[in-house]
Formats: structure tokens, C-alpha cells, sequence
């Protein structure tokens, strides 16, 4: 995506061996490019959410596989080390499905090369792994963006060419994957093919990745939207002022169930009270075809309580700065996501098309899942 006229994926690595990533954790009043050096760099950049969104974590953890083999310790076994660097990223965040399927990945290229190979020739195929990771990520979510755009042109058609309302929750643009996004891509698709597109940002709390990554992000493209508080959906949808729901997924089952943002149940519910359609859009790699019931079994991270009770934003002496929004001593609970049963799915938007949120639907579109689907083993 373009930044300043400059075109960005959020993640890269150079010739000279260098990873470098975009700071989202000062987004939108800095854009910021820091390059992470080592895999503790990986491993702090995902937890701490300077990269952050299923498809990135998945492309950095990635990369991060690259790099713990570059610096592989003389004195250590090569094949431990690398499984320790695997245990350590996969356990930054339980939720994603992307960040495991990428480990993984990673460690299945490096079995390939057999006990005799080389560090230099592990360190070569895990980049170039690590870039096609990033490669098809990228791909994936721009076939998502044409998919989803049929259903915003057919809508924008119905309504004589009248402004097609979107609301989405979260970030599931370009800055959560490698570029273009899940939620959003069909957004830009159909934006840029001339249909009159509003997007409705839902804040986001605690992290507001709505208020500053979807706003920063769809300004930027140009696009017509405004941030709204979290509970304002229901009442939009009510009043005829939502068309249509996009939201991402951090992981959906075989049987349709999707974790997502937290809130983003109750927007579902609201969506199925009011006739509103609510699809979800995401690439392969956030599928976890071992499991059927997600809101039984998909984990679901807790993260530190500070989020909820302090706010970011920039102060009147253009700082960044952190304010306390509650008495000092209340303690926070803070789920990072939700599950919305497969019941209140209208559609799920892949890279391969449209499919119902059902095992039947998915299993339509990706046969080769088919054979391997019991619960509990990975396809
Ligand atoms: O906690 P985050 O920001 O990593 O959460 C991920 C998300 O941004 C959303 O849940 C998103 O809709 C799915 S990720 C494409």
C-alpha cells in the first residue's frame, strides 16, 4: 500500500540480511520503520504488538524462524536451538491460527534439508521461505479484495448507486496482513473500481486498533468513514445505516466458528437482529481445520489488565502519552477476542471465493482439507 507515495508492505527483509517492520504501536501520529535484529526481537515485537493482525504475526514468525537460524549459537545443537526459537514464537499469542501455521511451516523446510545439511543452506531456504510466506500472503488477501468486491457492487447496484455503508471492527487491513488486508481489501477493490463505499470504524477498545489503524488507513486511501464507539453498531444497524458487515478472522474452524476481536459476537448478533449481512474475509492460513466448536476450543488470549484501564493518544504537547481512565485501585479483565458461532456468519470470503460458514462450504472450497478433519489432528 502506498505511504507518502511510497509503496510499503509491513513487513521486509533486505539484501544485507536486515528485517525491518512498521511500528504499530504508534500509529496513526508516527510511522515509524524499525528493524528487528534477532529472533528475541521477533518474539518482543509480536507480544508487545508492534506487529500485530493474523496474517502479520504469521509472516513475521516467519521471518523469525530466518533469523533465529542466523544466529544459531556455535555451541548449541542446531536442531534444538531451532526447536526452542519454534516454541518461543508460537507462545507470544495463543489466538492466531497464522502464527503456529507459519512455525510450523518453517519447520517442515528445515526437516526437508535433512540432518547433514548445512547452517548456511538452513539460514538460505528459511528466508526464501520466509519471503514466500510473506508472497502468498499478500496474494491471498488481494484475491479476497476481488471476491468481496462482487458483494459490495451487487449491494452499491440494488441501491441505484448510492453510498454502500461497511462497518468493520478492528484492523483487518493491509497493516494486520503483509499488504491489502482481509476485511478492507474488498473495501479498496471496490473503491478503486468506482463504487461509492462509507466504512463505519468501530474504536476498538482497549487497543483502538479501529480508531488508529482502520482510520489512519482508509484515510490514506481515501476512503469516506468515521470512527465510532464500540457500542454504536446496534444502533446503526437499527436504523438502516449498516449494509453490510466485514469484519477478519485470528482463527475459524472447519465448521465455520471465527475468533475475532473481541466484540466483534456482539456486532454479529446485532447483524443477525436486523437482516444485516456480517461476513468474514480471511486467507487459508487462518483456517484450523482440526477444530469443529470454536468457542469450546479456540483459545483465547488474555492480555495484561493496564490496557483496559489506560488509553493512548497524543497529548497537548504532542507526545504520545498513556492516561489512567479508572480508579487506581479497580482491576480489568481483558479477553482479546470473541467467538461468533457459525450460525450468525453470513458468508466467509477466502482467497479461492465466497463459501457458507458451514464444514460443507469450507471443505467445498478446500478438498484437500477433507481427508485430514478429525478433530483434534491438524490437515
Ligand atoms: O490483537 P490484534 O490486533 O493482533 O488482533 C487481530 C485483529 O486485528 C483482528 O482481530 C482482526 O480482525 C483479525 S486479524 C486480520
Amino acid at each position: 500500500m502506498l505511504v507518502d507515495g511510497k509503496h510499503y508492505r509491513t513487513i521486509w527483509a533486505d539484501e544485507e540480511k536486515r528485517l525491518f517492520v512498521i511500528d504499530q504501536t504508534v500509529l496513526p501520529h508516527e510511522f515509524r520503520v524499525v528493524q528487528l535484529h534477532t529472533v528475541a526481537d521477533v518474539c518482543h515485537a509480536i507480544s508487545a504488538m508492534v506487529v500485530r493482525g493474523a496474517g502479520l504475526i504469521g509472516a513475521t514468525a516467519g521471518y523469525g524462524m530466518w533469523l533465529a537460524a542466523e544466529q544459531a549459537p556455535q555451541n548449541r545443537v542446531f536442531g534444538d536451538w531451532m526447536k526452542e526459537c519454534a516454541a518461543a514464537l508460537v507462545a507470544t499469542r495463543p489466538t492466531a491460527s497464522n502464527l503456529a501455521w507459519a512455525v510450523e511451516r518453517q519447520m517442515r523446510v528445515l526437516a526437508s534439508l535433512g540432518p547433514d545439511a548445512s547452517r548456511e543452506a538452513a539460514q538460505a531456504l528459511l528466508k526464501a521461505e520466509a519471503g514466500r510466506i510473506a508472497d502468498e500472503d499478500a496474494q491471498a488477501c488481494r484475491a479476497i479484495g476481488e471476491h468481496g468486491k462482487a458483494l459490495l457492487t451487487e449491494i452499491s447496484r440494488k441501491k441505484g448507486g448510492k453510498t454502500v455503508h461497511v462497518l468493520t471492527h478492528c484492523n483487518a487491513g493491509w497493516l494486520a496482513f503483509v499488504d491489502y488486508g482481509s476485511a478492507l481489501s474488498p473495501i479498496y477493490a471496490a473503491f478503486d473500481s468506482g463504487v461509492d463505499v462509507h466504512v463505519w470504524v468501530d474504536e476498538t477498545r482497549p487497543r483502538n486498533q479501529g480508531a488508529s489503524l482502520t482510520a489512519w488507513e482508509l484515510g490514506r486511501h481515501g476512503l469516506d468513514h468515521h470512527i465510532i464507539v464500540d457500542n454504536a453498531g446496534g444502533h446503526l444497524m437499527q436504523h438502516g445505516m449498516v449494509d453490510l458487515v466485514i469484519t477478519g478472522a485470528d482463527r475459524v474452524t472447519r465448521c465455520g466458528d471465527a475468533a475475532n476481536k473481541i466484540g466483534t459476537y456482539l456486532k454479529a448478533l446485532a447483524a443477525a437482529d436486523n437482516g444485516v449481512p456480517f461476513y468474514v474475509a480471511l486467507p487459508s492460513s487462518t483456517f484450523d481445520f482440526s477444530l469443529c466448536d470454536g468457542v469450546r476450543d479456540i483459545p483465547i488470549e488474555e492480555r495484561n489488565g493496564e490496557e483496559v484501564r489506560r488509553i493512548q493518544g497524543l497529548g497537548g504537547n504532542g507526545r504520545l502519552e498513556s492516561v489512567l481512565l479508572c480508579p487506581e485501585s479497580s482491576p480489568a479483565g481483558n479477553w482479546a477476542f470473541d467467538v461468533t458461532p457459525a450460525r450468525l456468519i453470513t458468508g466467509l470470503i477466502t482467497e479461492r471465493g465466497i463459501c457458507s460458514a458451514s464444514e460443507k462450504g469450507i471443505l467445498g472450497l478446500y478438498p484437500e482439507h477433507a481427508s485430514s478433519c478429525e478433530e483434534g489432528k491438524p490437515a
